[in-house]
């Protein structure tokens, strides 16, 4: 599959400077980039590129904000793709399943519309997703994930750019190397491609994934796309902040991975410890209940804080700065570290500088 960069769009690169990106993360932390683009055509995505490698500046790429930990300024173009078309397409294949459709969606499009939207026409895959923030761009990136669901389960292809090249080409699910909160476009591909556009995979027929928690239990036995959709925003909204009340990132730390042995001892200690063996031979621990036994849920210091209902959220209450968050994720760290010996890493992404 190829993409057609010259889409007939009349050529316009709207580039800002010195913008303002403090309400364009959802952890509110101030910045300021030198320049800042938000293209909605792959055309203007291009020419914004063109313009930025001749002018040798750094690219940084932004989806929906709701992943990063932003410093204080920011040099050379930010880059926020705007593609904001989806649309459904039912295939007459007889090697596709019966029942199985594909949704194009562009990099810009908001990810829990798309739930939402997909969910109200019956089609199954990406209910369990809802509320997640963010675009459906840099979904892929860390291969979002809740509620015994991931991105990875759905995702048929994405489409890239080449960032000096412009060049667009599509990567199968298979390339894009996706593993728990993790993905080729974090590890070989960073800095390299910007993503245009995702294909997923959905189906009518159902499929509900409900083992996870108590969702099951909070649902009829045969509950439509929509019915888990919902009961997994009321689960959201129930444990973790709303952003556009109090800034977060979801889940600052990932949820650790140990060797089945470090498990096994961690549990002679403490019995109730949650933890999830892995198809891989390791064991994966609850972050949240690492740090809630260090007793630091609710904990605060300066304009930031460990939220008081789930412990692997930090929030901003305002006036802070990326050094005065990573001050508090740095102790959080050192005192789970101390306890039970295992190193937390932040989820988020640190943009350098
Ligand atoms: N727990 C505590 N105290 C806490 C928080 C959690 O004891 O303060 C315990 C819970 O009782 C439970 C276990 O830890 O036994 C796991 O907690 P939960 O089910 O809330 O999930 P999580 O591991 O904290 C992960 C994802 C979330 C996702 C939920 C549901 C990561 C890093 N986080 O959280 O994703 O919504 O599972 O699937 O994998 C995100 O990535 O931003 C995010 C919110």
């Amino acid at each position: 599959m190829g993409c057609n960069v010259n889409d007939g769009v009349a050529k316009q690169v709207n580039i800002a400077s010195r913008a303002d990106l403090s309400s364009e993360n959802t952890l509110k932390l101030p910045c300021q980039a030198e320049y800042f683009a938000t293209p909605g055509t792959l055309s203007a995505l291009s020419d914004v590129l063109g313009k930025a490698n001749r002018e040798e500046w750094p690219i940084t790429l932004l989806g929906g904000g709701s992943n990063v930990l932003l410093p204080d300024w920011l040099p050379g173009l930010v880059v926020r793709p705007a593609l904001q078309q989806w649309w459904v397409a039912v295939p007459d294949r007889p090697e596709i399943a019966k029942g199985d459709v594909f949704v194009h969606v562009g990099a810009g499009v908001n990810w829990h519309t798309l739930v939402m939207a997909m969910a109200a026409r019956g089609l199954w895959g990406i209910e369990n997703l809802a509320l997640i923030p963010g675009s459906c761009g840099a979904a892929p990136v860390q291969n979002i994930g809740a509620y015994g669901v991931e991105l990875a389960d759905t995702l048929h292809s994405v489409q890239v750019m080449e960032l000096a090249t412009g060049r667009c080409y599509w990567l199968n699910a298979n390339e894009c190397v996706f593993g728990y909160r993790d993905s080729i476009f974090k590890r070989n591909l960073t800095d390299k491609v910007v993503i245009t556009q995702l294909i997923l995979r959905l189906s009518r027929k159902p499929m509900p994934q409900l083992n996870y928690g108590d969702l099951a239990a909070r649902l009829p036995r045969l509950p439509t796309p929509l019915a888990v959709a919902e009961a997994v925003c009321d689960i959201r909204r129930e444990k973790l902040p709303d952003p556009n009340v109090l800034a977060n990132a979801g889940s600052f730390f990932k949820n650790p991975l140990v060797s089945d042995h470090q498990a096994a001892q961690l549990l002679a200690r403490y019995p109730s410890m949650p933890h999830f063996p892995q198809a891989s031979g390791q064991t994966k621990l609850a972050a949240g209940w690492l740090i809630d036994q260090c007793g630091l849920k609710g904990l605060r210091d300066g304009a930031f804080g460990v939220h008081q209902h789930q412990a692997l959220v930090l929030v901003h209450f305002g006036g802070g700065d990326r050094h005065g968050l990573m001050k508090l994720a740095n102790y959080i760290a050192a005192q789970v570290e101390g306890r039970f010996g295992i190193l937390l890493e932040p989820e988020p992404r640190l943009i350098n500088p």
